[in-house]
Protein backbone atom coordinates (compact mmCIF):
# COMPACT_ATOMS: atom_id res chain seq x y z
CA UNK A 1 0.00 0.00 0.00
CA UNK A 2 0.92 3.57 -0.85
CA UNK A 3 -0.62 6.69 0.73
CA UNK A 4 -0.96 9.74 -1.04
CA UNK A 5 -1.60 12.78 -0.40
CA UNK A 6 -4.62 14.98 -2.05
CA UNK A 7 -4.97 18.75 -1.58
CA UNK A 8 -8.44 19.75 -2.96
CA UNK A 9 -9.39 22.87 -4.58
CA UNK A 10 -11.23 24.13 -1.59
CA UNK A 11 -7.32 23.96 0.34
CA UNK A 12 -7.88 20.98 1.92
CA UNK A 13 -5.28 17.58 2.47
CA UNK A 14 -6.11 14.13 2.55
CA UNK A 15 -3.92 11.06 2.92
CA UNK A 16 -5.66 8.24 1.20
CA UNK A 17 -4.19 4.72 1.16
CA UNK A 18 -3.51 3.25 -2.39
CA UNK A 19 -3.12 0.06 -3.66
CA UNK A 20 -1.52 -1.17 -6.20
CA UNK A 21 -2.42 -1.37 -9.64
CA UNK A 22 -5.15 1.35 -8.79
CA UNK A 23 -4.73 4.80 -10.51
CA UNK A 24 -4.20 8.39 -9.00
CA UNK A 25 -7.87 8.83 -10.40
CA UNK A 26 -9.25 6.02 -9.29
CA UNK A 27 -7.89 6.65 -5.25
CA UNK A 28 -9.48 9.97 -5.50
CA UNK A 29 -13.14 8.89 -6.98
CA UNK A 30 -13.71 5.85 -4.85
CA UNK A 31 -13.08 8.16 -1.58
CA UNK A 32 -14.80 11.04 -2.82
CA UNK A 33 -12.18 13.95 -3.35
CA UNK A 34 -13.77 17.16 -4.16
CA UNK A 35 -12.91 18.58 -7.72
CA UNK A 36 -11.76 15.25 -9.03
CA UNK A 37 -14.64 14.58 -11.92
CA UNK A 38 -13.10 11.41 -14.18
CA UNK A 39 -16.05 12.24 -16.62
CA UNK A 40 -14.93 9.52 -19.03
CA UNK A 41 -13.96 6.85 -16.19
CA UNK A 42 -10.35 6.76 -17.32
CA UNK A 43 -10.08 6.52 -20.56
CA UNK A 44 -7.75 9.09 -20.99
CA UNK A 45 -10.73 11.23 -23.34
CA UNK A 46 -11.63 13.64 -21.31
CA UNK A 47 -9.15 15.36 -19.33
CA UNK A 48 -11.18 16.22 -16.09
CA UNK A 49 -8.52 14.12 -13.43
CA UNK A 50 -6.20 17.11 -14.14
CA UNK A 51 -4.12 16.98 -11.22
CA UNK A 52 -0.75 19.22 -10.42
CA UNK A 53 2.20 16.99 -9.23
CA UNK A 54 4.42 18.62 -6.59
CA UNK A 55 6.90 19.71 -8.16
CA UNK A 56 9.54 18.45 -6.33
CA UNK A 57 7.84 15.09 -7.18
CA UNK A 58 7.80 15.00 -10.92
CA UNK A 59 10.27 12.62 -11.30
CA UNK A 60 8.62 9.73 -9.52
CA UNK A 61 5.56 9.82 -11.54
CA UNK A 62 7.77 10.59 -15.31
CA UNK A 63 6.43 12.12 -18.27
CA UNK A 64 3.01 12.20 -19.79
CA UNK A 65 2.54 9.94 -23.12
CA UNK A 66 1.68 11.34 -26.29
CA UNK A 67 -2.46 10.93 -26.21
CA UNK A 68 -2.19 12.49 -22.19
CA UNK A 69 0.12 14.97 -23.28
CA UNK A 70 -2.37 15.99 -26.00
CA UNK A 71 -5.25 16.44 -23.72
CA UNK A 72 -3.50 18.41 -21.11
CA UNK A 73 -3.92 20.93 -23.61
CA UNK A 74 -7.28 20.93 -23.73
CA UNK A 75 -7.71 21.18 -19.64
CA UNK A 76 -10.12 23.84 -17.80
CA UNK A 77 -7.46 24.98 -15.39
CA UNK A 78 -4.45 26.46 -16.92
CA UNK A 79 -1.66 23.66 -17.87
CA UNK A 80 1.57 23.41 -15.57
CA UNK A 81 5.01 22.03 -16.28
CA UNK A 82 3.79 19.53 -13.85
CA UNK A 83 0.38 18.67 -14.68
CA UNK A 84 -0.45 15.19 -15.15
CA UNK A 85 -3.64 13.33 -15.90
CA UNK A 86 -4.58 11.65 -12.50
CA UNK A 87 -6.16 8.00 -14.47
CA UNK A 88 -2.89 7.81 -16.59
CA UNK A 89 -1.02 7.64 -12.76
CA UNK A 90 -0.39 4.15 -11.92
CA UNK A 91 -0.12 3.33 -8.65
CA UNK A 92 3.10 1.35 -7.49
CA UNK A 93 5.00 1.29 -4.51
CA UNK A 94 7.80 4.32 -5.76
CA UNK A 95 4.69 6.44 -5.26
CA UNK A 96 4.05 6.02 -1.67
CA UNK A 97 4.31 9.90 -0.36
CA UNK A 98 3.06 11.20 -3.88
CA UNK A 99 1.22 14.69 -3.06
CA UNK A 100 -0.71 15.51 -5.85
CA UNK A 101 -3.38 19.27 -6.27
CA UNK A 102 -6.34 18.62 -7.68
CA UNK A 103 -6.83 21.29 -10.34
CA UNK A 104 -9.18 23.95 -9.42
CA UNK A 105 -11.11 23.50 -12.35
CA UNK A 106 -12.02 20.52 -14.67
S1 LIG B 1 -10.74 10.37 -16.31
FE1 LIG B 1 -11.02 11.16 -18.31
S2 LIG B 1 -9.00 11.71 -18.90
FE2 LIG B 1 -8.76 10.92 -16.90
Amino acid sequence: MSKIQFLTPAGVTHVLEAAPGSSVMEIAIQNGMPGMVAECGGAGACATCHVYIDPAQTDLVGPAEDLEDDMLDGTTAARKANSRLACQIEIHDGLDGLRVEIAPEQ
